[in-house]
């Protein structure tokens, strides 16, 4: 058998770890040919491959980013009216005059929801969950997450003795997209006193009066941890409108710094590592049975697979009700309304 497999959306550590599961396996147990499409579904379109051999897979289990490359074209997409081109009929010619048996596609939601298209438009697809959003619905989790919230709570960590030394209230702002799980996790992990999630309606006043009270209470700084999917006026960053808007209501020194772009760089976490090749491996046997139609999943510590159809377009976000924010609120955690 011969199968495609390309990588697309926003990166993440642990690409080339799940490109490493799928190759190694279908390589090694099933003498499969596997090929490398560039650049996400552009390279489908573009006819954009390299050959994935043992040599080209060694070496990147820990290497961050993607060695495919990635992009967030979405075939679908109903472009302008001269975009004359095809793209899922181009696609599925290029995947026929390939040769391909099946194609691994590794993304988050929208790749996906594209994953799920093609496999109506006749291809055999399998999906793999990748983002450090972890708002893929149908998984317990993605990979990237860990290592995402690994770099945010090293970041978080950082914040304490900087607002220690000045007595400042800092404000840090982490990825996530629409969903909090980054916030959430990075917020606890890293003993931030407010945590604002897009889940969770929050009013700055309430947050205002939190902080006004840690400082009467001689606190002598706090951590305001924001995802970048709050709700805030058009045009603001989260983290700088919720700095902004402390700094005017509580007359308290505040800083803000937005995290970005670095809580997507270097080398995955060994749990995404390992995360990332279970669900390589799995893949690949789900192709030697021809369960195709299929993204590949946790749920608890079992690897297994949910239909397509059901993952596409929809996100996993963070329950307000869920038990850890439960304890937090009762550990004084502010979320922005109620409690403080
Ligand atoms: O989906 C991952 C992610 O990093 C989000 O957290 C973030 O909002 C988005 O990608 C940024 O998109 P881009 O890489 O296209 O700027």
């Amino acid at each position: 058998m011969r199968i495609g497999i390309l990588t697309a959306g926003g990166d993440c550590p642990g690409i080339n770890a799940a490109i490493r599961g799928v190759g190694k396996t279908a390589i090694l147990e099933h003498s499969m040919e596997v090929i490398g499409i560039s650049s996400g579904f552009l390279g489908l379109i573009n006819e954009e491959y390299v050959t994935l051999d043992e040599g080209v897979l060694s070496g990147i289990l820990t290497v961050g980013g993607t060695i495919l490359g990635t992009s967030r074209e979405n075939p679908f997409k109903k472009g302008s009216s001269f975009n004359a081109i095809d793209k899922p009929k181009l696609i599925k010619k290029h995947y026929q005059e390939l040769g391909l048996d099946a194609l691994v596609c590794i993304g988050g939601n929208g790749t996906q929801r594209t994953a799920a298209m093609l496999s109506e438009e006749g291809l055999n697809v399998i999906g793999i969950p990748k983002t450090i959003d972890n708002d893929v619905w149908g998984t317990d989790v993605t990979f990237g997450f860990d290592s995402a919230l690994w770099i945010a709570t090293e970041a978080i960590d950082r914040l304490h003795t900087t607002a220690n030394s000045h007595k400042r209230i800092m404000v840090i702002e982490v990825m996530g997209h629409h969903a909090g799980w980054l916030a959430l996790y990075s917020g606890i992990a890293g003993g931030g006193d407010v945590i604002l999630l897009p889940e969770i309606g929050f009013d700055v006043n309430y947050v205002a009066r939190c902080l006004k009270r840690r400082a009467v209470n001689k606190k002598p700084y706090s951590i305001v941890v924001v995802a970048e999917g709050i709700n805030t006026p058009k045009g603001e960053s989260a983290g700088g409108y919720i700095a902004n808007s402390i700094k005017e209501l509580t007359g308290l020194e505040t800083r803000e710094t937005i995290l970005g772009y670095i809580q997507r760089g270097g080398s995955p976490s060994p749990m995404d590592r390992v995360l990332a090749t279970r669900y390589g491996a799995y893949a690949v046997e789900l192709i030697a049975r021809k369960k195709f139609g299929q993204m590949v999943s946790l749920k608890g510590d079992t690897v297994t697979s949910v239909p397509l159809p059901e993952v596409g377009g929809k996100l996993r976000l963070v329950p307000p009700d869920s038990a850890l924010i439960d304890k937090a609120r009762k550990m004084g955690i502010c979320f922005g309304s109620e409690n403080c």
